[in-house]
């Protein structure tokens, strides 16, 4: 037997303030579109962005559904539409928002185990690091180079 360890590294930001121009704009799109989440079922709207290789930025939010597994995430909802437009540009960074529409939230929410692995394929693809950057609606804001930090044993193509 031997033990592995397993090593996550991450920064906290105290406010926006602290990241640059370019995050800060980032996540200036991801509150807006927050604003659109249809989540009317679990009141929790979480706001996604992502800047592209091309300097766009493209943004969602979660979609819920009467029939509860048919709804989806905010950053598969961003992640799947910056796929589809550009299927060869690279994502550098993902922006995301989140919490209740009933209470304010000050901790940072972490993407869902789906959306870890979602995040994860586009990863592989295009064969380069996703930056993410998560928090509340105000408050701390804790940043990873890669979502191999949140997901160190993930599934991929590799097992198939
Ligand atoms: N949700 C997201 O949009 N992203 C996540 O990573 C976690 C959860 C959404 C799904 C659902 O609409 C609501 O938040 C409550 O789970």
């Amino acid at each position: 037997m031997k033990e592995i360890k397993v090593c996550s590294s991450f920064k906290v930001f105290d406010s926006i303030d602290e990241l640059n121009d370019q995050i800060k704009s980032l996540f200036k799109e991801a509150f807006l579109i927050r604003k659109s989440a249809y989540s009317q079922y679990s009141k929790f709207s979480v706001g996604a962005a992502v800047l592209l290789e091309n300097g766009e930025i493209l943004s969602g939010s979660n979609q819920e559904n009467s029939s509860y597994p048919s709804g989806l995430c905010a950053e598969r909802t961003v992640l799947f539409y910056a796929n589809s437009k550009y299927p060869n540009i690279k994502v550098k960074e993902i922006a995301i928002v989140a919490g209740s529409t009933e209470k304010i939230n000050e901790i940072p929410v972490a993407p869902c185990g789906a959306c870890r692995q979602v995040i994860s394929e586009y990863q592989s693809k295009q064969n380069s690091n996703i930056g993410l950057y998560f928090m509340g609606e105000k408050g701390k804001i804790i940043y990873t180079d890669s979502i191999n930090n949140l997901l160190p044993f993930k599934f991929d193509k590799t097992f198939l």
